[in-house]
């Protein structure tokens, strides 16, 4: 999604907003631009298509673009393709390429979001005699304000709040205006913004990472509320245009913690984060020797009293979801829903207030997720997000929370984070089962020490990823590959395979192993890796045999086997196989019910190093954003 960063204060604008661009890049985008407004009045712009270093270069370091305030923006194309002319920032008067002064415009911005009633609202300012010179959405926002500016001669906040009633959709906008130098407005509805403060300068961006460097005094920014910024202060309003106040939040992220610290890929580093991060993330949930859930409200009576989960997310978190049901329903006893956000938000809503909302997102602005959360809580539904990203819209607006302490999470494909839900998920399952009497004391202090014992395993996978990558290199020519599973297996598989797609772009599925069968196994051909998961030894055989039923007709088979979830040991597979080391990939053993969190280990890896030999872009592939937060 969209990178956003504003500046004002001391410093020379261009240098820090290329710098806070920088370090939002893992957003995904495909152009990018920046705009300084010199003491002067004047607007210098410029905007290139591609990676950040064309537009550095184009403005030498920023040199050519002198002023103290400024606004920049990387673009993930949503309305209008991806060149310079739709690159932000948009400006209410005309915009002529190369042009440097903009003498005809009074308002610039840059708009991260989607304006869904653009169309009527292009029109409305068609006939009031604007022109448009690019296909955006932000264009019409930026005019729109323009427009109220100066049909009431009001303020920029007036303007602002009117635009804010009249549109629909979502923002985080922000805007100058050349008759007030060294100021910088913003408004906000669902897309992130957080606004910091420091001695005589004050930073905004979509994200932490972009200002940890200069601050760690942060404010969040709510819904339909404004600001109006000032070199090292900020000042609040309402739809009103009341002036109110917002409490700073301290970041307690490490500025090393958004940088890759000598690895070649965020992603290895984030892999290799793992154990410290579930160690981390358990930790803060454990008080002596036991599971403690009350900081986040979740107390005996609450989860002792819900009649059924229903859990909602996308992508990996979805999955994180899909394999955290077992846990739940087997120590539960509970009946649990696991559902695409963005499906969710369109179905009937067959839960009730004795029910509980389960929402996952590493970034906690994922905007299905989101509207998941609040069709809930329109109902009375309590609501319970896991979330890694302190303070964001999902953490805020949830019941409760607990957070993962996975740390900043840069690579577009989530890995510790993953890991992290999936921990704090089969916590919670424990937790279930022993406040509903399903489990003795005893039963529950072996799954609180199986737990605790994850992050070494998951250490122990860590340390065979030389392997891991013999093997990769034989998919990184494959067309086509299936990963396969049954039960908790299967969702892993799930992981395994959008891991394997994002970052390497070969075409994978992931598929329960008893279905393929029942018409998909007619897409296995000579060579066709076919990827098997095997921890829960109630079906682990069955799984093997869907693997050999594969390998009969071509396929090249992996496992990844946890402890003796096979009879003999894998003495079938490796019989069966030639001598290559295509067998299986070995993981600790650990309870059945928490096998999926190391099972997923290697597939993390298996997907980055073949990324890495087809040499592509492992930790921004091509389309993604690190966060979707636009429908
Ligand atoms: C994960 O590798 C993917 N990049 C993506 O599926 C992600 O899990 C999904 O977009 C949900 O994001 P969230 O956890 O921030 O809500």
């Amino acid at each position: 999604m969209c990178g956003i960063v504003g500046y004002t204060g001391k410093r020379k604008a261009a240098g820090v907003l290329l710098h806070g661009l920088s370090m939002l890049e893992y957003r995904g985008y495909d152009s990018a631009g920046l705009a300084v407004l010199g003491e002067d009045g004047q607007i210098r712009m410029e905007k290139a298509t591609g990676k950040l270093y064309h537009l550095d270069k184009k403005t030498e370091h920023g040199e050519r673009l002198p002023g103290r305030s400024g606004i920049g923006h990387t673009r993930w194309a949503t309305h209008g393709e991806p060149n310079e002319k739709n690159a932000h920032p948009h400006v209410s008067g005309e915009w002529k390429q190369g042009a440097g002064n903009f003498t005809d415009s009074d308002v610039i911005g840059v708009h991260n979001g989607i304006i869904e009633n653009q169309t009527e609202l292009r029109e409305k300012l068609l006939r009031h005699g604007y022109t448009f010179y690019s296909d955006t959405d932000t264009e019409v926002a930026v005019k729109l304000v323009d427009y109220y500016l100066k049909k009431y001669q009001i303020g920029p906040i007036d303007a602002i709040n009117r635009m804010m009633v009249r549109v629909r959709g979502s923002y985080a906008l922000v805007l100058m205006f050349r008759d007030r130098p060294g100021e910088i407005y913003a408004a906000r509805k669902d897309s992130p913004m957080i606004i910091g403060v420091a001695d005589g300068e004050t930073f905004l961006a979509s994200d932490v990472p972009a200002i940890l460097d200069y601050t760690r005094t942060v404010y969040y920014i709510d819904n339909y509320q404004a600001a109006r910024i000032l070199p090292g202060e900020v000042h609040f309003f309402d739809l009103n245009g009341d002036e109110i106040s917002l409490s700073p939040v301290t970041i307690s992220w490490e500025p090393k913690a958004a940088e890759k610290n000598g690895y070649e890929h965020f992603m290895m580093k984030e892999i290799c984060e793992q154990p410290d991060a579930l160690r981390n993330t358990l930790t803060h949930y454990l008080k002596d020797g036991e599971l403690d859930f009350s900081q986040a409200g979740l107390d005996s009576g609450l989860l002792g009293g819900i009649r059924s989960v229903c859990i909602a997310a996308c992508g990996s978190a979805w999955h994180a979801g899909v394999a955290a049901r077992y846990a739940i329903e087997e120590l539960a006893e509970l009946p649990v829903r696991v559902e695409l956000a963005s499906e969710f938000r369109y179905r009937k809503l067959l839960l009730s207030p004795k029910d509980l909302l389960i929402v996952i997102s590493q970034s906690g602005e994922t905007a299905d997720t989101l509207e998941a959360l609040r069709i809930a809580k329109r109902k009375g539904i309590p609501t319970l997000a896991i979330v890694n990203v302190q303070g964001s819209g999902i953490a805020r607006e949830a019941d409760h929370v607990l957070y993962t302490l996975a740390g900043p999470e840069i690579a577009v494909a989530t890995t510790k984070a993953f890991s992290c839900q999936l921990l704090l998920m089969y916590a919670l399952a424990v937790q279930l089962a022993y406040v509903r009497n399903k489990i003795e004391k005893e039963r529950y202090l072996y799954y609180v020490h199986e737990l605790r014992h994850l992050p070494d395993k998951a250490a122990d996978c860590i340390s065979a990823k030389e392997k891991v990558q013999r093997l990769a290199a034989k998919l990184a020519g494959a067309n086509d590959v299936f990963f396969i599973g049954r039960g908790a297996d299967y969702a892993v598989s799930l992981e395994g395979s959008l891991k394997l797609k994002e970052i390497s772009y070969i075409h994978s599925e992931a598929y329960a192993a008893g279905e393929l069968k029942h018409g998909t196994i007619s897409l296995i051909e000579k060579g066709t890796p076919v990827i098997g998961i095997l921890t829960q030894s109630s079906v682990s055989e069955k799984t093997l045999s869907n693997m050999f039923e594969c390998k009969a007709r071509g396929a090249s088979l992996l496992a990844v086997v946890s402890g003796e979830a096979l009879s003999d040991g894998g003495a079938a597979l490796k019989e069966e196989d030639d001598a290559s080391e295509w067998r299986w990939i070995r993981v600790p053993e650990a309870d059945e019910l928490f096998a999926g969190l190391l099972a997923v280990i290697p597939l993390q890896l298996l997907g980055y190093y073949t990324s890495v030999s087809r040499g592509l872009d492992v930790d921004k592939p091509r389309n993604l954003a690190k966060s979707v937060t636009v429908e």
